[in-house]
């Protein structure tokens, strides 16, 4: 099928090693709430961040073969792993379809003030990745800027774990390190960690800023779209479909309770 004969109809898939990616689809159906999303977690082969590089590019580029094959018009990769490890060469191989991936909000954290000091929470692989130095390097003048790889984390979110003691204490703990009283912005630079934004926000402090680079992804989407000609121009509300490597009643629950949990930026 030639790209330009496309439905703009047709469905806007994201995707994510799991649940996370529900905190960028939260903030696509803020900004186009008529379009039709296909929502797929591979919770099944989860967590990305501490595979192996070669592994995760192939699951991504395999699992947006298989979007676009079934006629998704546009693919938002709302994974940071997965957009630092295969999002050059998903371009390079479908250069007519809007390809939109993510990378920690560092910039805006950078710029929030004089010099700030910023911490990056992100997964291993996304920090250890080209990508992520080459974002470093641009605002390494302006800010002072700690990566922090949270092995660890997203496993919380994807068992539905949002709150409480347990994921308190590996909070505190991860945080140890830092003068919090010193902190002025922490980047959450994994799709998962916003779920856990009021729990950060009890630790670190009122006066803490977090960055979440979900809103600027979709703004970026509904740019590309406009250009290519594929927004969808209906009024009605569009329809969400949910689809999971690892289907089940919970995944499907947890999707839901996602979609509405409390965030801090809410
Ligand atoms: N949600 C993913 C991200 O934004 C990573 C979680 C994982 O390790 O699979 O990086």
């Amino acid at each position: 099928m030639n790209f330009s004969d496309k439905n703009i109809t047709e469905p806007i898939a994201v995707f994510d090693s799991g649940v996370g990616g529900i905190s960028v689809l939260r903030a696509l159906l803020r900004e186009m709430p008529n379009e039709n999303y296909w929502y797929y977690g591979d919770s099944a082969n989860a967590p990305y961040g501490t595979k192996r590089l070669e592994e995760v590019r192939a699951l991504t580029i395999s699992h947006v073969d298989s979007f676009i094959s079934k006629g998704a018009k546009a693919v938002v990769v709302a994974c940071n792993t997965a957009t630092s490890a295969a999002v050059r060469l998903l371009r390079q191989k479908y250069p007519d379809v809007p390809i939109i991936g993510i990378e920690p909000a560092l910039k805006p954290a950078a710029l929030s003030g004089n010099h700030p000091n910023v911490i990056v929470m992100a997964t291993p692989m996304t920090i250890r990745e080209e990508k992520f130095h080459n974002l470093l390097e641009r605002y390494m003048d302006v800010a002072h800027i700690i990566s922090l790889p949270c092995p660890g984390l997203m496993e919380y979110i994807e068992q539905g774990t949002i709150r409480g003691a347990e994921l308190e204490q590996f909070l505190i703990k991860l945080f140890e390190p830092f003068d919090k009283e010193k902190l002025d912005a922490v980047v959450l630079g994994c799709t998962h960690y916003p779920f856990v934004s009021r729990e950060l926000k009890k630790i670190l402090g009122g006066s803490v800023r977090l960055f979440d680079g979900g809103p600027g992804t979709a703004r970026e989407t509904k740019r590309r779209l406009a250009n290519a000609g594929l927004l969808n121009p209906g009024q009605t509300r569009g329809t969400i479909q949910f689809d999971n490597s690892s289907p089940s009643k919970e995944k499907q629950e947890l999707c839901m309770k996602l979609l509405d949990a409390p965030m801090e930026e809410d």
